[in-house]
């Protein structure tokens, strides 16, 4: 099976209120970026590493060539935008399955991405990483109005796994479609397509304000030695 790996890295990240976009934000010696990057390109089964990113933030040339494998194309307006933007550039000799994995989640940990990839071939199912919910969820704007049962709520984390094709088409209509897409499992399930839930460790934390850089830099550098 061909499975290409994309990462979408072409957000400008304002909830970080940061000078530069946060995937370039240095941590433990590296920029986000070039964490993810290097944990993907440990993967041996990868063909190719498509990162999408922004074609205005100054960043474009700035791309660690860490690896023979990556390979550059240009963001798009949303996270979904993009995603879909690097699919279209492989279709000219399209994987079998691709492997989303959110730039701004260096700390994923490799025996995660390998536990997703087998359980979704053998299953022959796409699917994410997600962990349970471990708090008690409240719904309401200002005050609680609702505490939601949180025994079949998870959080979607990435990578998220899924046949090239499918992804390609139920992204598209969605997007069409004006559907809310934050990850690609939504525009799956909006495709009536399945989604396994894959456990994964919950510090695969997507990086998104400024109180997650000390955790994420002390995580990276526990997992550095
Ligand atoms: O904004 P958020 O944290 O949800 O972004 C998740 C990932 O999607 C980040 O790695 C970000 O760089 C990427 N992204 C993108 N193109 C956009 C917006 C976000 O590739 N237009």
């Amino acid at each position: 099976q061909k499975i290409t790996a994309i990462v979408p890295a072409a957000g400008v990240g304002s909830r970080m209120q940061h000078s530069a976009p946060k995937q370039y934000i240095e941590l433990a010696g590296k920029t986000i970026l070039e964490h993810t990057l290097s944990k993907l390109a440990e993967l041996d089964f990868i063909h190719t590493i498509k990162v999408a990113i922004s074609d205005d933030d100054g960043y474009f040339d700035a791309i660690p060539q860490i690896d023979s494998r990556i390979e550059r194309v240009s963001g798009g307006t949303e996270r979904a935008d993009s995603v879909l933007n690097a699919l279209l550039s492989l279709a000219d000799n399209p994987p079998d399955w691709v492997l989303v994995h959110d730039a701004a989640r260096p700390l994923v940990c490799l025996s995660d991405i390998t536990r997703l990839v087998d359980d979704c071939l053998a299953a022959n199912e796409g699917g994410i990483l997600a962990s349970k919910v471990k708090d008690t969820i409240k719904r309401g704007r200002t005050h609680s109005e609702q505490t939601v049962p949180r025994d079949d709520l998870w959080q979607a984390l990435t990578p998220q796994f899924f046949p090239y094709q499918a992804l390609v088409d139920a992204l598209s209509n969605a997007l069409e479609n004006g559907v809310t897409i934050t990850d690609e499992a939504s525009a799956i399930e909006w495709a009536k397509q399945p989604v396994k839930l894959v456990a994964g460790r919950s510090d695969n934390i997507k990086i998104t304000t400024p109180e997650d850089l000390d955790l994420a830099a002390f995580l990276l550098q526990k997992q550095q030695n």
